[in-house]
């Protein structure tokens, strides 16, 4: 996801550095960390692993702590930054016996990049083209064994030959109030500053169940604090900040309400198809689908059904409230 500058450096700075660092998401915590030393012991590279799930949740995160506790080298790319297959052919020919390499928005690999890689997945080598017209030929190369980290926010994307050639996939869940208020009292911590614990709650409970956010609004409170003289961030610091900022009690921003507010007036609170709520709300309707709606849909807001989007009665009774 595009990132402002601001929130990529923080981003860099809070980033948990290992597994025991890695806040909350238990189950995935402890697969990736098995599959990490089953494959030490083997003394063999770590399979393929995709990581999915909402923005901001720890995916890259979690492909850095893969690359630091297999003791590998990391080398990142992106599916958008591979424009053709020759572009992949000099990633994966480059690499080195046991890198870690991260593909981040895989399922926006071209088709033929995505051909390419099935077979270096499966069997470390990869045919490329020598020469143009008809003397042209394929010759298959043979490349260093390595493991494949890759991310998406939209694992539906994905073909099903490409999902299937990964050993293991991990669904990144929306963290609970007290995973995020951990995150926020850590990060609080190595910027330096304090915050007393009914703070941290009240920001835990406005972060949309996202670290990224919950460390981003943590410096909108602390600039708040900072402008408006108080000394230390109390509960109050933190409900007239987010006042500022146009985030609710349930951490729904400006554009989540616009949202549910269409479905609720302009629709009638009748099931809506994706493409006409994206018109009506002027978002691509990749960004409802991969980054607006899974938070909303999780806290009971929105409700997908067979007909379209559609609001539920406790999103109306959160728009009334
Ligand atoms: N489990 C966690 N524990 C502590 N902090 C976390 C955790 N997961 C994420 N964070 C914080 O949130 C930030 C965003 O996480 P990350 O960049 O890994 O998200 P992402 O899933 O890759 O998002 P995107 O889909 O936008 O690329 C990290 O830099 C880190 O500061
Ligand atoms: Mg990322």
């Amino acid at each position: 996801m595009m990132l402002e500058n601001e929130d990529r450096e923080l981003d860099a700075r809070l980033r948990p550095a290992n597994l025991s660092e890695f806040v909350g998401q238990s189950k995935v915590v402890s697969q990736v960390s098995l599959i990490i030393k089953a494959a030490k012991i083997d003394g063999r590279t770590a399979d393929h692993m995709l990581l999915a799930g909402p923005p901001g949740l720890g995916k890259t995160t979690l492909a850095m702590i893969v690359a630091h506790e297999s003791e590998r080298s990391l080398r990142l790319t992106s599916g958008p930054a591979i424009q053709s297959a020759g572009d992949l052919a000099a990633v994966l020919s480059s690499l080195e016996n046991g890198d870690v390499l991260f593909i981040d928005e895989i399922h926006r690999l071209s088709r033929s990049a995505e051909e390419m890689l099935y077979l270096a997945m499966e069997d470390f080598r990869v045919d490329v083209m020598v020469g143009k017209g008809p003397g042209a030929s394929s010759i298959s190369l043979d490349i260093a064994p390595f493991t494949l980290v890759g991310a998406t926010t939209r694992s539906g994307m994905l073909p099903t030959p490409l999902r299937d050639r990964f050993g293991f996939t991990a669904f990144l869940e929306f963290y609970d109030e007290s995973e995020l208020s951990e995150v926020i009292n850590r990060s609080a911590v190595r910027l330096g500053f304090t915050i007393g614990q009914a703070a941290v709650s009240e920001l835990a409970s406005r972060s949309r169940g996202t670290p990224r956010i919950a460390n981003r609004l943590l410096r909108r409170v602390r600039d708040f604090a900072a402008v408006n003289g108080h000394p230390e961030i109390s509960e109050q610091t933190v409900i007239e900040s987010m006042e500022l900022f146009g985030v609710d009690g349930r951490g729904l921003d400006r554009v989540d309400r616009e949202l549910l507010g269409l479905l609720a007036g302009k629709f009638n609170a009748k099931p809506v198809g994706l493409s006409t709520l994206a018109v009506a709300l002027g978002e691509e309707p990749e960004t409802i689908e991969s980054v607006i709606e899974p938070f909303l849909i999780r806290s009971g807001l929105l409700a997908r059904t067979a007909r379209g989007r559609e609001i539920t009665q406790t999103g109306l009774e959160h728009l009334a409230s």
